[in-house]
């Protein structure tokens, strides 16, 4: 007799199973967390930015080829100066350690012409230095989904081109380097999508977490990649029988 067992599997085996390779996130909440906590603004982006290095590691640890993270909005702009500034200071920052980050090549994904030359130079030279690294970073900065359309659609013309197909839009897109995502992930429980990913989501997992992001752990990870795991992915179509 066959003796019948059973396995739970483990998350870096639910990942390679259920074909997640690209996980997006909207960090959101950072504000919220620290004013619960009588701390600054910038404090909860300062403990923001702690999680999602933890967070990157993790997926990276897990067999995610690639995270992208929402960082700065095209509308983030609208916040008072002091905090749009500690927040281009703890990115800045970020830039010049980051390179320290094993296997990781990073994106930046937004515009950067508003970004100081001196900030922008730091992006592009993490940008080109750990370019032929295997796991993919995408961080979005100044980065708005409508703007990145335009943007796309812009340099297709600019290229001569009179015509469009869906493929020369996603290639034109920040995020031509790399697979749509397959679950984005929401913290702060905010059930929108503010602008994140328009293009590349059409058939995206949704994740929203009651969390705020700088609460967020490994043990939460699990907790997407299960859910994501457990989900029927049609693509329009029918289950196969
Ligand atoms: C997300 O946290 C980080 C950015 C938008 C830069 P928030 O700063 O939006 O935090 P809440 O939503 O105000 O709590
Ligand atoms: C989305 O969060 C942008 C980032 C996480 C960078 P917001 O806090 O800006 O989103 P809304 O304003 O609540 O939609
Ligand atoms: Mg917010």
């Amino acid at each position: 007799m066959i003796e019948k067992t059973e396995t739970t599997p483990t998350i870096k085996e639910l990942v390679a199973l259920s074909g997640l390779r690209h996980i997006a996130f909207i960090m959101d909440g950072n504000g919220r967390w620290a004013t619960a906590k009588h701390l600054s603004r910038e404090a909860g982006h300062k403990a923001g930015a702690d999680v999602f290095k933890k967070i990157v590691r993790y997926c990276k640890s897990i067999g995610i080829e690639c995270c992208t993270v929402y960082a700065f909005s095209t509308e983030n702009w609208n916040r008072p100066k002091p905090e749009v500034e500690a927040i281009m200071g703890l990115l800045e920052k970020y830039a010049v350690e980051a390179d320290a980050e094993k296997d990781i090549s990073f994106h930046f994904i937004g515009d950067k012409t508003p970004l100081s030359s001196s900030m922008r130079e730091k992006l592009e030279k993490l940008e080109r230095t750990t370019a032929d690294r295997p796991y993919i970073l995408n961080i979005a900065l100044n980065y708005g989904g409508r703007a990145e359309i335009v943007n796309a659609v812009n340099k297709i013309l600019a290229d001569g081109k009179t015509e469009v197909t869906e493929a020369d839009i996603s290639a034109a897109l920040y995020t031509g380097h790399c697979p749509d995502p397959d679950l984005v992930v929401r913290t702060g429980k905010e059930l929108r999508i503010s602008n994140f990913l328009l293009w590349q989501s059409a058939y995206t997992e949704y994740y929203f977490s009651e969390k705020m992001w700088p609460e967020m752990t490994a043990d939460d990870i699990d907790e997407a990649v299960r859910s994501f795991a457990g989900r029927k992915r049609r693509w329009g179509g029918l289950d196969k029988a």
